[in-house]
This record gives structure tokens, sequence and C-alpha cells, in this order.
């Protein structure tokens, strides 16, 4: 191994923020990046934020989407260390992209809102990391206004997250009377000004009983913090590193993006303890970062929406050796020789052409339909790293043609959008007729905008009253073809033959789910 790539992939942190919309993601994002000096003033980070105003205007979304091309992949350098933002969507309807996102990344940061706690979106996230075991931080933020009980937060995130918590700071007060928040992994005191564009001092306080802090937060709110502290030593065990990169304890952290507060001790524990990149599991065997070999996958693509430039991005994430520019590599799913000329990457908020990648990097790729989601690049070795599984979709709908002359274009139009991840094709084996698996609506709106702009092909969609698509196997296959009979017109395959029964109704899943004891349900492609 070469000491320049072990030096390079030790100082990476690959990272996203995930919360639902609204709880601070973009304000954080934005309060870090500042820190790394990747952007000067507060407010300069066009975000891929999509406002709520704009949920009914799909094409608006999609322009906001094309603005983030420039903020999927926010690199700066923070000391001596490398990080890379992930960026994800804020709308819910593109949650799929956020999943995706997911399979880059080696840690992540979840905010909550202090006042709102655990949401909708935020669960179904975690879910994913739970998954792969990706290792978390908690920001619980905006504890300048008014919100719940630390206390109960920290319950709320164990039962609702599943998973174990550690606060590594503490808030004295919130909302109007808030003060600050104490900082027991640094053991320091941070005391608040509400700010945009400053930063909070410290204090350094060489033990909490220190009448120092008596003086510094009223004798109130002192004794009330003593109380709080030693009630966190005795419920919640030490911090304990390896866990939190086992996936099983989260710290937590306090503050305020919007005042900046609480973000540089984040930010400063983060790089300390969140891991650089890990091996990574490809069907064949484990991959080390640190293998001598470049291998990479793609796990996004980006569509341009404009019509007059076809191509999209393809972002691979670099998962062991060194990419380099115009070299060769072994696109394995086809076989061909790739060699790429204008590989890009985000620094400091510039899309600039490199010259090479190391691990934990994500190089934007130029491509005009060379590229799925899940694809790998290697040296030569057949490698093909495991993606993300899909999730039954919660919405369906049947696509037909409604431009008999165009049938061709739009099987080729539904294929590519497939293959970009857009949504999920159900083909039912009764009648052959398609089915499209969105998690929103927008989504079909996006598809038959597209089919119409980039195939010229024309779909109509028809309503399909389904509950969940479950993917099924059974060791036994007298079972399997019982059910598949019994169940014909209820029966697809996904786009890659697996199959799959499309329950219409929770009673209908749990009436199957009892009469055919050898079949196994699940709701996700792999399991
Ligand atoms: P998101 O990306 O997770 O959707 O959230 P975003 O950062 O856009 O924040 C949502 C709203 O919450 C924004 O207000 C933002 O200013 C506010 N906010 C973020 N952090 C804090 C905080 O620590 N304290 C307080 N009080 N507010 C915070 P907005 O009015 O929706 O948008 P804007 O007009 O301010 O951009």
């Amino acid at each position: 191994m070469s000491e320049e790539l072990n030096k390079e992939i030790t100082r990476r942190r690959t990272f996203a923020i995930i919360s639902h919309p609204d709880a601070g993601k973009t304000t954080l994002t934005e309060k870090l990046l500042l820190f790394g000096g990747a952007i000067h003033v507060a407010g300069a980070v066009k975000s891929n934020k999509i406002k709520k105003t704009a949920t009914s205007d799909w094409m608006e979304i999609e322009k906001q989407r094309g603005i983030s091309v420039a903020t999927s992949v926010m690199g700066f350098n923070y000391g001596d260390y490398k990080i890379n933002i992930l960026d994800t969507p804020g709308h819910q309807d593109f949650a799929e992209d956020t999943y995706r996102t997911l399979t880059a990344v080696d840690s992540v940061i979840i905010v909550v809102d202090v006042a709102k706690g655990v949401e909708t979106q935020t669960r179904r996230l975690m879910e994913v990391c739970r998954m792969r075991n990706t290792p978390v931080i908690i920001f619980v933020n905006k504890l300048d206004r008014e919100g719940r009980d630390p206390f109960d937060i920290l319950d709320e995130l164990e039962q609702e997250l599943k998973i174990s918590v550690r606060p590594l700071s503490w808030p004295i007060n919130i909302g109007a009377k808030f003060k600050g928040v104490y900082n027991i992994y640094e053991q320091g005191l941070d005391l608040f000004t509400p700010s945009k564009q400053t930063i909070s001092e410290r204090v350094a306080i060489s033990d909490v009983s220190s009448s120092e802090v008596d003086r510094l937060v009223g004798e109130t709110d002192a004794a009330k913090l003593r109380e709080d502290l030693e009630l966190i030593e005795g419920v919640y065990p030490e911090f304990d590193k390896d866990s939190y990169l086992r996936g099983e304890v989260a710290p937590v952290f306090f503050g305020s993006a919007l005042n900046t507060f609480g973000v540089k001790e984040l930010l400063d524990c983060f790089v300390q303890i969140a891991p650089s990149p890990r091996p990574v599991q490809a069907v064949e065997r484990e991959v080390d970062p640190e293998e001598e070999q470049f291998s990479g996958f793609v796990f996004k693509i980006h569509a341009n929406m404009d019509p007059n430039h076809r191509s999209c991005i393809a972002f691979v994430k670099v998962c062991s050796g060194k990419f380099v520019r115009n070299a060769n590599y072994l696109h394995v799913r086809n076989g061909k020789q790739m060699r790429f000329a204008a590989p890009t990457a985000f620094m400091a908020q510039k899309k600039n052409i490199v010259d090479e990648a190391y691990p934990g990097d994500i190089v934007g790729i130029p491509d005009t339909g060379n590229f799925k989601i899940g694809d790998t690049l290697t040296e030569g070795e057949l490698l093909h790293y495991k993606g993300l599984p899909s999730f039954s979709p919660e919405m369906f709908k049947y696509i037909e043609n409604a431009d008999p002359m165009k049938a061709k274009q739009l099987d080729k139009g539904i294929r590519q959008l497939m293959d970009e991840g857009v949504a999920q094709l159900f083909t039912n084996t009764f009648n052959g007729r398609k089915i499209i698996g969105t998690v929103g609506q927008l989504q079909f709106e996006v598809i038959q905008y597209r089919l119409l702009h980039e195939y010229g092909a024309q779909c109509r969609w028809e309503p399909i009253s389904l509950y969940k698509a479950c993917w099924i196997e059974s060791d036994d296959d007298e079972a399997l073809s019982a059910f598949k009979k019994r169940k014909y017109q209820y029966m697809a395959t996904d786009k890659d033959g697996r199959d799959v029964f499309l329950a219409d109704s929770n009673y209908v899943l749990q009436m199957a789910q009892s009469d055919f004891p050898k079949i196994r349900f699940y709701f996700s492609s792999e399991h």
C-alpha cells in the first residue's frame, strides 16, 4: 500500500446530512462550509431545498435540482481533513435519491428540530442507515426556539430511530432563556450569543462544579446543569467510539445552526470520530480502500433537463485505489474499456476537472447513456458493488402508450429512466401491463414530461389500487408455484426479473402471509 494513498484515505470524511424538511439541513450545511472556508458569508449556498410553495410546480423543482448539481457534492478542507458532504434532496418525493446517496457515504449527520422531534422522513432514512450500519451523529437544532425537554428528545430519538444515544453536549435552558451548551466531550462551556455570522466563544471549564459556571450562567442554571449532567452520567454509558462506528450508538449534540451555535463543536468532534472510507462489500469480495487498483461505482445519475443538452452526469464514488483522468477503466456490466477525459470534482462550490481522486471522493462523469445506477468501474477485475435494494414504492400507476407510432421510443425511454433510478418498473406477469411505482406523485409528472421531451414518446397513466410491492421467496418450489398460481393476477417481475407480489391491501397481504407460511415476503429487493 502506498503511503500517499493511505494518507489521503485517512484524512477523508464523506458523509450526508439528513433530516425531515425544515429541520435545518441547509442551514447546517452552509455553516459547515463557512467553517471550511468554502464560502465566506452565510446565505451563499444555493441550496437544493425546494420551497414548499413550489410543490405543485415540478418544473420549478427540476430547475432547482439542476442548480443543485453544483451542490450535489461539497468538498472542502478543514484542518488536515478533506470533507465531502453529499447533498440530498429536501423534497420527500425524491426520497429515492436520498436512499441512493446513502450508499455512497461513510457516515451521516441527522438534524432534528428540538420542537418537532423525530419526523417521518428522518425515521425512514434512519432505516436505511440501520440496514447498512452507517455511523450516525445527531444534531438537535433550533435551541434558540421554544422546544421540548432535552431528556424527552433523547428518549424519542432512541425509540423512534431505534438506536442508543449518548449526549456529548448539553443545553442550558432552551428558547428565550437559552444560555448555551456544556460540551461534555471537550469539557467546555459555550455561551450563546445570537448571531448568524459570528462564532460563539468557548470558555474552558476544568470542572463543572467550579464557581466559574455559576458566575457565567447564574446559580440556578448552574445547579440544574450539574444535576442534568449527573443524571446523564448515571443513565447513559460512557461514549464509546467503536460502538458509534458500528452504528450502535449515536452521539448527540445540541445547538442552533442559524446562529452558528454548536456547529463548530459538532464539526470538530465529527472529524475526530467519523470514519474515513471503509472496506466496501462487492458481490465477489470485500474491497479495501487501500488496495492499489482503482474501483468505484455509480450511485446517482443526474439528467440534464435542458433538451438541447441530453447529457447526464454519473456520480461515481471511488472505493479503492486512485482514480486517474484519461486512464483506461473497465465498465464491468458491459465489458467495455472507457477513458474519462473530463471527470469533475466539487471543491469549495466549484466544479473543476480533476486529474485524480481518492477513496471517499465523488467524481462526476459526463455521460450519454452508458451508465446505470450501481454500475462498477475497475482496472480490469470483474467486481460488482452491491447497490441499495429497491424498497416497495408508495404509489403505483399503469403506464400506457398514448401514441401507437412511438412504442419503441416509449420502451426505450422507460428503460433508461428506470436505469437512472427515477422510479421502479414492475411488469404484470398475467397481462404484461407495465406498472410504475414511485415514492411521490411528482415523479409521475417528471416521467411523463421527460418521455415526451427526451424520447418523443407519449404516455398515459391509468389508476391501479395497490398497497405494497413484496418481493417473495421460498425454499419450497412447490409452495412458490402454488402461490403464484393462486395469485396469478397479482404477480409481477421487477426490472431484474425477480418475483414480486402486488398486494392491493394490507388485509390481503396479511391473509397471504398466514395462508402461505412457506413463502417469505420482503418489502425490499435485498434481504
Ligand atoms: P431544511 O434544509 O432542513 O429544509 O431546513 P433549512 O435549513 O432551510 O431551515 C428551515 C427553516 O428553519 C429556515 O427558516 C431556517 O432559517 C430555520 N432555521 C434553521 N436553523 C435554525 C435555528 O437554529 N434556529 C431558528 N430559529 N431557525 C432555524 P425559513 O424561514 O423557512 O427560511 P429562510 O427564509 O430563513 O431561509
